[in-house]
C-alpha cells in the first residue's frame, strides 16, 4: 500500500507503534522499518524479507533539533539508549556527517535487542537525512531498525514503486513515499567499537579521503582490521540481478562477447558504455549490432551509484540474456560503486553463480 502526504506520516505513526512494518525512505536506499525496542516487530522483518535472523540490523535515530544549542550533548541522549560507550572520533563523525549516508557500529548497551544485533555486543547506527524518516523518528522518539526493503540477496529499492514490486500488494506493509532516493547505494558503514581508528566495513558515498579531508580522522580498511564484526553485505551473492551479469575490461569485452554469442547466437544482450567510448564500440562491435542494446554510462561514480539499481531493475525486466557492464577504475572514489558491482555479477542469474570476470 503506497500513500503520499503528510496525513501517511501519522498512519506511518502509529504502525509503528503497533508493531507493525513501514517502509521508509532515506537518501540511501529505502529501509525495512519496524519499532527497535519491539521483539515481534523485529521479527516480522525477518521474516517478511527472508533473512537470516543472525543478520543484524541498523538502528535509525532521530537528529537532534536545527536550532539545537548543545548539539554534543543532544547527540549523546539521543545515543544513550542504544550505546555503552560513544569514542571520540565517533562524536566528531556525528558532528561531521549525521544526518546523513555514515553507519556507525559501537558497543551496545544492555537495552538493544539481540535479535537487532544478531546476538552481537555491538549495534549499528544512524541518523538518516531524508525529512520524512527525521519526522517520523522525531515524533515516534525511539528507534526504528530497518535494512534496506529489498528481499534478502536482491538489489535494495530506491523507490516506493520498487519496494511495492519486492512485496507486491501486501496489506500488512505500509510504505512512506518520499520520492526517488538521493544516493541511490546504501551507507558507509564504519566500526567504531573497537580500539584503534575506525575500521570501514562497507564502503558507501562518504569515502575515507572525504572523511580525512574533513576531519582528520584515519579510516582503516577492513583488510586491516582485526575481529571485524560480521556485515552481511560482505556475503559475495547480494545485491543481484535476476538477469546474468558481466563486468567486462575495455582489452577483453570483444572476445567475451564472441563467446557469449557464439553459444547463444540469437540472444539479446544489453551492453553499457561508458559515454566517451560509445562511437568506438559501435564500430568495433558492429557485426553483433543484432544482439546488443547499447546503454551509455556518465563516468562519474555519484551519478552511477545514483542510477545504478534503477538501471538493473530496468534492465532486469527486459528479456535479455545478460548484461555487461564495464569494470569500473580501481580508484577509492569508484570503490563502493565496484564493490556493489561484483556482488551483483556474483550472486545474479537464474543460478547465482556467475564468476567476476575482474
Ligand atoms: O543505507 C543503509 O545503510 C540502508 C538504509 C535503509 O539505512 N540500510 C541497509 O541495511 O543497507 P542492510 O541491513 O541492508 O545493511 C546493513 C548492514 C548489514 O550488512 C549488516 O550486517 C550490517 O549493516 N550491520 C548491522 N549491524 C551490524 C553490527 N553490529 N556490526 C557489523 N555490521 C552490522
Ligand atoms: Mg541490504
Amino acid at each position: 500500500m503506497t500513500k503520499p502526504s503528510s496525513s501517511l506520516i501519522d498512519c506511518a505513526l502509529d504502525a509503528i507503534r503497533t508493531g507493525k512494518l513501514v517502509a521508509i525512505p532515506t537518501e540511501t536506499v529505502y529501509g525495512l522499518g519496524a519499532d527497535a525496542s519491539n521483539r515481534d516487530a523485529i521479527q516480522k522483518i525477518y521474516q517478511l524479507k527472508g533473512r537470516p535472523t543472525d543478520h543484524p540490523l541498523i538502528v535509525h535515530v532521530q537528529a537532534p533539533p536545527s536550532g539545537s544549542k548543545d548539539l554534543e550533548k543532544d547527540w549523546l541522549t539521543i545515543l544513550s539508549p542504544w550505546t555503552r560507550h560513544i569514542p571520540e572520533s565517533a562524536l566528531i563523525l556525528i558532528k561531521h556527517f549525521w544526518p546523513g549516508p555514515l553507519t556507525l557500529v559501537f558497543e551496545k548497551s544492555k537495552l538493544v535487542l539481540d535479535s537487532v544485533t544478531g546476538g552481537q555486543a555491538t549495534v549499528a547506527i544512524r541518523s538518516p537525512a531524508h525529512p520524512l524518516t527525521q519526522e517520523l523518528l522525531h515524533r515516534f522518539g525511539g528507534g526504528i531498525a530497518a535494512p534496506s526493503a529489498n528481499r534478502y540477496g536482491r538489489i535494495s529499492p530506491t523507490s516506493a514503486a520498487d519496494v511495492d514490486s519486492e512485496f507486491p500488494n501486501n496489506p500488512d506493509l505500509l510504505i512512506l513515499d518520499g520520492g526517488p532516493c538521493e544516493h541511490g547505494i546504501e551507507s558507509t558503514i564504519l566500526d567504531v567499537s573497537g580500539e584503534g581508528p575506525p575500521k570501514l566495513l562497507r564502503p558507501g558515498s562518504i569515502s575515507p579521503s572525504m572523511i580525512k579531508a574533513s576531519t582528520g580522522i584515519d579510516v582503516v580498511s577492513r583488510g586491516n582490521a582485526v575481529n571485524h564484526p560480521r556485515v552481511s553485505g560482505t556475503h559475495l551473492a547480494h545485491y543481484a540481478p535476476h538477469t546474468a551479469l558481466y563486468l567486462y575490461s575495455e582489452s577483453s569485452i570483444v572476445s567475451q562477447l564472441d563467446s557469449l554469442i557464439h553459444e547463444l547466437p540469437k540472444a539479446k544482450f544489453a551492453l553499457l558504455v561508458w559515454e566517451q567510448e560509445h562511437s568506438h564500440y559501435e564500430v568495433e562491435l558492429k557485426a553483433y549490432l543484432n544482439n546488443l542494446t547499447f546503454i551509455a554510462l556518465a563516468m562519474d561514480p555519484a551519478q552511477l551509484a545514483k542510477q545504478l539499481y534503477r538501471l538493473l531493475r530496468d534492465l532486469d525486466q527486459g528479456q535479455y540474456q545478460g548484461i555487461l557492464i564495464p569494470s569500473p577504475p580501481k580508484t577509492e572514489a569508484w570503490d563502493a560503486v565496484r564493490d556493489r558491482l561484483q556482488r551483483a555479477s556474483f550472486g545474479s542469474g537464474p543460478s547465482s553463480n556467475n564468476h567476476v570476470s575482474s
